[in-house]
């Protein structure tokens, strides 16, 4: 058995001191601290007996059989996100708040796999069988051939696993109930989450098997929340949304085997997700007609076309300091537009309060809101509405210049579709003749876009 020692480790970041201490000087979490027993690792400690490893080609020779590399689920919106599938003896990681829909999303994902011959195992340490079984016959997937398990001991989970026809995916819900005998803290502690995830990746190394875990996004540092598990897992996706609204999406931020700016989007109903193929549709829908502060943004996730509409309130304020709130977009893009408003188009916030929101909870990332953002402000602050047929793209520089983006003639096709007939963005996006019917217009300075708004 290996010497055990005493150690401290941060529940918010993992970092580990020789001693306790109030505020973890890594991080700077308060009273994240906890005192942990270090096992000496897994793997058997210094006793263990070193064993011959095998070499093989990078690639394959012509003609050996190789199991398909990937595993398509048959849930489109979620194979997407993986970058087509489960690579076989890959670990994901599936995080999000906790109500957000990963059981129900990853029941119908193991159902889906079942159902088209593969064998699934599902592990339920949160649920007993009997309560999985419940929803999963509320989901319409009684027939699926799904194997349940509830289990929060990784040493039983790897033992239940051998009894069983190999399975192609094990999905284990959710990696904080589970504790190994390897460490000696309580369940959802980083140790216990740390050394559990080790277990259960080595397990789908070894074996072929693709694992994955799921994660609660926890904001307080009591229980170690998934991010202790992300560098070590081969892809995390996380499944976001807001939790009064129905749509879903399902967002990799790391992978190893494929793109990570795709996204799944999904809608919570009364049986389970459905899948949504035509996100625009979705995220216009609540749109009745223009007013002021609303603009249309074509924008792209990953390799699709997204409409979402903008919507700012800028409102005159009676406090010393005007508040700036955003949801959905980043904060400090926000202060960079209305920097570039002020200083470049004379547009002046300073005496007003600027609200910014995404409709139906959607993050936008892509420099390319920008522009409808501007547009969107402006709008609110002259009080006039914007074309309720136009769409905006484009990146604003800090000097007031609209750039390119990528994939200009998609959005507008996407628009076009969507009956917009108008579409401002950068001058110089080498629109394609013969492209959509739509009229373009390009904008090279940021001015003549408040110009033409406030005309
Ligand atoms: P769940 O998958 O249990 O969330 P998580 O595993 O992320 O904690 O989903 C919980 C919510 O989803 C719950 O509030 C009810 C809702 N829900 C539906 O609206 N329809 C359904 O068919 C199901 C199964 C759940
Ligand atoms: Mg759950």
């Amino acid at each position: 058995m290996a010497k055990r020692t005493l150690r401290f480790v941060c529940q918010a970041c993992g970092a580990v001191t020789g001693k306790w201490g109030g505020k973890c000087e890594s991080c700077g979490e308060w009273n994240s601290i906890v005192e942990e027993m270090d096992g000496g690792g897994i793997g058997g400690g210094p006793g263990r007996k070193p064993r011959r490893g095998r070499v093989v080609p990078l690639m394959p020779l012509a003609g050996a059989t190789d199991s398909a590399p990937r595993i398509r689920s048959g849930i489109d919106e979620f194979d997407r996100v993986t970058g087509g599938g489960f690579v076989r003896g890959s670990a994901l990681l599936v995080g999000g708040d906790p109500g957000i829909g990963k059981s129900t999303l990853l029941i119908q994902v193991a159902a889906a796999l079942a159902r088209s011959g593969q064998p699934v195992v599902y592990v339920s340490g949160e649920e007993a069988v009997a309560q999985v079984r419940l929803r999963a016959e509320r989901l319409g997937l009684a027939d699926a051939p799904v194997q349940l398990a509830a289990e929060t001991s990784v040493e039983d989970i790897l033992t239940t696993l051998e009894a069983v026809e190999r399975p192609a995916l094990v999905i284990i819900d959710s990696i904080q109930t589970l504790w190994t005998e390897m460490v000696e803290s309580a369940p959802g502690t980083v140790a216990q989450v740390r050394t559990a995830a080790q277990m259960l990746i080595r397990h789908a190394k070894e074996t072929g098997t693709t694992v994955v875990l799921v994660g609660h996004v926890t904001k307080d540092g009591t229980i170690a929340g998934p991010r202790v598990v992300e560098h070590m897992v081969d892809a995390v996706l996380y499944f976001e949304g807001d939790g009064a609204r129905h749509f879903r999406v399902l967002r990799a931020v790391k992978n190893r085997f494929g793109a990570t700016d795709e996204i799944g989007v999904f809608e919570m109903t009364g049986k389970g997700l459905r899948e949504v193929a035509n996100p625009s549709e979705l995220f216009l829908g609540e749109r009745n007609r223009a007013s002021p502060g609303a603009a249309v943004f074509a924008g792209l996730e990953g390799t699709r076309p997204v409409l979402v509409e903008i919507q700012a309130l800028v409102a005159p304020s009676s406090l010393g300091t005007p508040r700036r709130a955003v949801v959905g977009w980043d904060g400090n893009r926000l202060s960079m537009i209305l920097a570039v408003l002020e200083a470049h188009c004379g547009v002046r916030f300073g005496q007003h309060d600027v609200y910014l929101n995404i409709a139906g909870g959607l993050r936008i990332q892509e420099p390319a809101g920008d522009l409808a953002v501007a547009a969107a402000l402006v709008s609110s602050l002259a009080g006039v509405a914007l074309g309720a047929d136009c769409v905006y793209f484009g990146e604003v520089s800090l000097s007031g210049s609209v750039r390119p983006v990528a994939q200009a003639q998609l959005r507008l096709k996407e628009a076009e579709k969507l009956g917009f007939a108008r579409a401002f963005g950068p001058l110089a996006t080498g629109i394609e003749a013969g492209g959509p019917a739509m009229r373009f217009e390009g904008v090279e300075q940021l001015g003549e876009l408040v110009a033409r708004i406030a005309a």
